[in-house]
């Protein structure tokens, strides 16, 4: 089947009550990502980021992965034959949705269902959220066979481990459970795998109830406060602050009223009614 896969099948996708179901869909290969599931998946994030019926959008894994990581022969070996020029495309691909992903317009939630390895840390962090199966398996492999972990892969662990950790986890080849990956930070939470879509669905209920802009306002600066000085980073979200305005202002004049005058909600005890 998996040569027979054609380029628009190797990701699939349904939404259903505002929520983007996203699978990489190459199950035969675990999953891992060779250039057509690079393609397709930067096309299906296009379509989906400004539908109108898409609030939040989970990445998960069709059968038994999330995903392998990259393709060992149809992203590396058999573009290493090609050339330089096939190597800079291939990756320009990948890196391209791992990006779009990072900055996409809506909250992220990578639901982690099986093997997580090596270049599936790029989109593992582009998430913004993750919630993992107890049983699943997260390596960074790439040491047992011999190259560094690229792709971001070093920076992801660096960014969500800490040191003694992703030096741990980078060096000795050998695996974290989804709990273990809840213990040291890589995902949010480690759930049995039988409870894992509820407990997803149950976060996106949360964050649907939210504002949509102050919501993307917000992953945006968390994002950006990780490389900021502390100066730097107040004179962003002054500004991410005002431009949101232009865009949120009704909603957050809407929330103000409700709290100073009506008394009806309190922000650090819930959502305002929209
Ligand atoms: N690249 C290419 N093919 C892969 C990959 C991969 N990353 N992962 C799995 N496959 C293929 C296998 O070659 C096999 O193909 P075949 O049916 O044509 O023989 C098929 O997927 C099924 O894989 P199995 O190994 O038979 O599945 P199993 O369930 O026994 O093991 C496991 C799963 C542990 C994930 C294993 O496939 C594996 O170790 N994969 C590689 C994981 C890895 O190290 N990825 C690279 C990380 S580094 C990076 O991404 C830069």
């Amino acid at each position: 089947m998996a040569e027979g896969r054609t380029e628009e099948d190797t990701v699939a996708f349904e939404v259903k009550d505002g929520i983007a179901w996203v699978q990489f869909n190459r199950p035969e290969k675990r999953n891992c990502m060779n250039p057509r599931l690079n393609r397709q998946m930067l096309r299906v994030l296009d379509e989906l980021e400004f539908r109108d019926d898409v609030s939040v959008l989970v990445l998960t894994g069709e059968g038994e992965a999330w995903s392998a990581g990259m393709d060992l022969k149809e992203y590396f070996r058999e573009n290493e034959e090609k050339g330089l020029r096939a190597i800079r495309t291939a990756q320009r691909e990948a890196y391209s949705w791992w990006e779009r992903l990072r900055w996409f317009e809506k909250p992220t939630i990578a639901m982690i269902n099986g093997w997580c390895f090596g270049g599936a840390y790029g989109p593992l962090f582009a998430c913004d959220l993750a919630f993992a199966a107890e049983s699943a398996q997260f390596g960074l492999s790439e040491i047992n066979w011999g190259i560094l972990p690229g792709g971001g892969a070093s920076k992801v662990a660096s960014e969500l481990l800490n040191f003694r950790n992703a030096m741990y986890h980078a060096m000795m080849g050998e695996n974290l459970s989804g709990i273990q990956a809840a213990e040291q930070g890589l995902v949010n939470e480690a759930l049995p795998a039988a409870a894992l879509e509820d407990r997803v669905i149950e976060v996106c209920k949360t964050l649907q109830e939210k504002d949509a802009t102050a919501l993307r306002a917000t992953k945006w600066a968390v994002r950006r406060m990780r490389e900021m000085t502390y100066d730097n980073a107040e004179d962003y979200l002054i500004r991410a602050q005002e431009a949101a305005n232009s865009f949120g202002w009704d909603a957050r004049k809407e929330a103000t009223k409700q709290f100073i005058d009506e008394k009806t909600f309190k922000p650090g005890l819930g959502t305002f009614d929209k």
